[in-house]
């Protein structure tokens, strides 16, 4: 964005006082549709000599955006104005990517000319498979998506110039459609199965499964219901502001790196267990726990400054509210479950039992400590076949959808410039070389 852009100005204006030197400067206020203003401190440097400091971006704006809105203390996500929940119930996976990527919902026309680009991209250039020939069977197939997803710019050189719009739509479309494809290859590489083919004659999540959970040896019937929690799963994961992942990707994109290597950089990011991988670390916790009445003990080690255990799958930094993706998982939850005739989960039910204590215990109350979006999908993704190293394999094939979102937003911002966060410098004054003979 460049540094010109006068949009969003109120006339507004914060004073800054140096109380050295008396000096003061008048800071602009900018103002979004809503949610908090922001004070403009970009000449701040020239201005004063002074950078900001935020060094986890607590206070801090990095963009602007128009693709999705968080109220933390309300507990409110909306992507381009639809509330997630009325996304989660009325709309599906494709025409959510359409909204995030477009701005609006599509028109049935629209919808179907999107549809067939997305499936009409699922296929992965057969010399993909030989990337997953170097990796152990048992390779976290995070690892694998980092590769695979960062040699997709190999394959893809008509659609690298990112400051042509139909190529960057045609990166966009390649990487939400092969996403899966490459997904679901990471999971049949770790079971030693063979790698099944997209069909176009399957939605985007029964493609998935198909692709997953299908064998050669017999015909694979979609189940409806586990299809409908995929597609509401990927929604409840699409998007979310500027987190680490997104950042990451964002910051990756202003050097005018290709698209894939941005969403390679952004799976990496994803992969910590403080983001992405909480899903994982959620089950391995519940397993961990073991039961019940080793609740309390668990709950002591997470209030323990001096254990490095945490609650995983509880606290947010911006939601101070119960997380609404939580509690749309939550219900889903129960809803598969009991359609797939699993009536007393043991996992399901030391997740609540441990919500419910943990929502009444005075450290997470005082914190504002409530389960997030990875607390419950674990529950349902290990319900429906997969194992916990995919759990956030299936966050990244989600999130593909916001990163490039954003992405392309970015890009599409006139003026790009390169990310460059400056810094407090804490380390020795200038000091002369000592040749090794003269050291102590
Ligand atoms: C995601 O940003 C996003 O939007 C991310 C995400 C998305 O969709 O992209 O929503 C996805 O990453 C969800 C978060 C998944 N991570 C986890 O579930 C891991 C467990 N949670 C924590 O590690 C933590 O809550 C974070 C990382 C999520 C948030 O960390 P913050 O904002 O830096 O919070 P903090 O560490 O400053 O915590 C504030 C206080 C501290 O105690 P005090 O120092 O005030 O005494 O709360 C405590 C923390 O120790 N705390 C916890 C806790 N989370 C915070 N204590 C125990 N268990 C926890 N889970």
């Amino acid at each position: 964005m460049s540094d010109k852009d006068t949009s969003n100005q109120t006339g507004k204006t914060f004073t800054l006082t140096n109380d050295q030197t008396g000096e003061s400067w008048q800071l602009p206020v900018l103002d979004g549709t809503c949610g908090p203003s922001v004070i403009d401190v970009r000449k701040l440097y020239a201005q004063t000599g002074h950078f900001t400091f935020d060094p986890s971006f607590t206070s801090t704006g990095s963009c602007k955006s128009r693709i999705t809105y968080i109220d933390g203390e309300e507990g409110i996500l909306m992507h381009r104005g639809y509330d997630i929940a009325e996304l989660a119930s009325k709309s599906n996976f494709i025409e959510v990517a359409y909204l995030l990527l477009y701005g609006d919902l599509p028109s049935q026309s629209e919808y179907n000319e999107f549809e067939h680009n997305i499936k009409y991209h699922t296929m992965v250039h057969e010399q993909l498979i030989n990337f997953f020939k170097g990796f152990r069977r048992d390779a976290h197939p995070m690892a694998i998506m980092c590769g695979v997803i960062g040699g997709l710019s190999a394959f893809y050189h008509d659609s690298l110039d990112i400051w042509d719009p139909r190529q960057r739509e045609i990166s966009a479309h390649r990487l939400i459609a092969k996403i899966p494809t490459i997904a679901a290859m990471t999971y049949k590489y770790s079971l030693g199965q063979p790698f099944v083919y997209p069909r176009n004659d399957m939605s985007y999540a029964e493609n998935f499964l198909h692709m997953c959970f299908s064998v050669p040896a017999e015909e694979y019937k979609p189940n409806p219901i586990l299809t409908k929690a995929m597609d509401r799963i990927f929604i409840l994961h699409a998007d979310h502001e500027q987190n680490a992942s997104t950042s990451t990707v964002r910051l990756s994109g202003s050097s005018q790196a290709n698209p894939f290597a941005c969403i390679a950089s952004g799976i990496a990011s994803l992969w910590g267990p403080s983001h992405g991988g909480a899903n994982q670390a959620v089950l391995e916790m519940l397993h961990e726990i073991g039961s019940k009445d080793r609740i309390p003990e668990f709950l002591e080690k997470a209030k323990d400054k001096n254990d490095p255990f945490r609650l995983m799958g509880f606290g947010h930094r911006v939601y101070k509210n119960y997380d609404p993706r939580a509690s749309v998982l939550k219900e889903s939850c129960h809803e598969v479950l009991e359609d797939l005739g699993i009536t007393d989960d043991p996992l399901l039910e030391m997740a609540m039992e441990l919500e419910r204590i943990a929502l009444e215990d005075e450290y997470f109350v005082e914190r504002k400590l409530f389960p997030n979006v990875d607390f419950y999908s674990g529950i349902i993704l290990k319900a429906m076949g997969f194992n916990t190293e995919m759990f956030t394999v299936l966050f990244a094939l989600a999130r593909t959808v916001g990163w490039t979102s954003q992405w392309k937003e970015m890009i599409e911002e006139p003026s790009l410039r390169i990310g460059r966060p400056r810094q407090l410098y804490t380390g020795p004054a200038k000091r002369p070389y000592v040749s090794i003979n003269d050291r102590d």
